[in-house]
């Protein structure tokens, strides 16, 4: 669990479920994805994002707001899957419902997210892609302070080619100290 100034990032609860559920189900949450989730995708998720906590000690937190106990989405980190061209390392992700956006939620949670894979898992490196056209996300990058790696930019594998959200665009972080060349 991490705990910020506004927020709470921690595992995943059954209450969770039904505002996870809908979350999912909004096409403008969803308008850089392929599509929307189904409950059973969206349960299916929350099932492996508890499964990845258990097994790694991090992941998508689900993030709660300290002042009234809102679920408000997700952000945290997650393994790599290994058809990823970015594979082996570590991704940051972040997806909140969008009475959430404009607050500056996302932000102050994946800063907390990334300090949290540095300092206590000791990770060297952290990663965060998107879809081209995902400026809101990129934004959540830079105001992090992430560095743009155009040269790691990559078509997703898991999308059919020419598909519109195919290509995507590349930021990374380095743990303090950390130069590229020492990676
Ligand atoms: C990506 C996403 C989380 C970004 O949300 P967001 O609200 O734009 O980002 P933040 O929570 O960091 O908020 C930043 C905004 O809040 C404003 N803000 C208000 N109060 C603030 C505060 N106290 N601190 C910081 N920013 C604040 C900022 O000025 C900024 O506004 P702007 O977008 O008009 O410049 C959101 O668009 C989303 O969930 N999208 C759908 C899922 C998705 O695409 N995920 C990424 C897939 S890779």
């Amino acid at each position: 669990m991490i705990t910020t100034d506004r927020l709470i990032l921690r595992g995943w609860r059954d209450a969770d479920l039904a505002p996870w559920i809908a979350l999912n189900a909004d096409p403008l949450v969803m308008r850089h994805f392929p599509a929307v989730q189904t409950p059973e995708e969206s349960e299916a998720m929350m099932a492996r994002s508890q499964a990845h906590i258990d097994q790694h000690g991090f992941v998508l937190w689900a993030v709660e707001r300290r002042e009234d106990g809102a679920f408000l989405g997700f952000t945290g980190l997650a393994l790599l899957k290994e058809a990823n061209p970015l594979f082996p390392g570590v991704e940051a992700g972040w997806r909140l419902a969008a009475h959430a956006w404009g607050r500056g939620y996302a932000s102050e949670a994946a800063s907390a997210a990334l300090a949290d894979g540095f300092d206590r898992l000791g990770l060297e490196r952290i990663v965060a892609f998107t879809a081209v056209d995902n400026l809101p996300s990129q934004a959540v990058m830079t105001r992090i302070g992430m560095t743009r790696r155009a040269d790691l930019d990559f078509d997703h594998p898991a999308l059919p080619r020419g598909h519109r959200l195919e290509r995507h665009v590349v930021w990374e972080s380095l743990a303090p100290g950390k130069s590229p060349a020492a990676l």
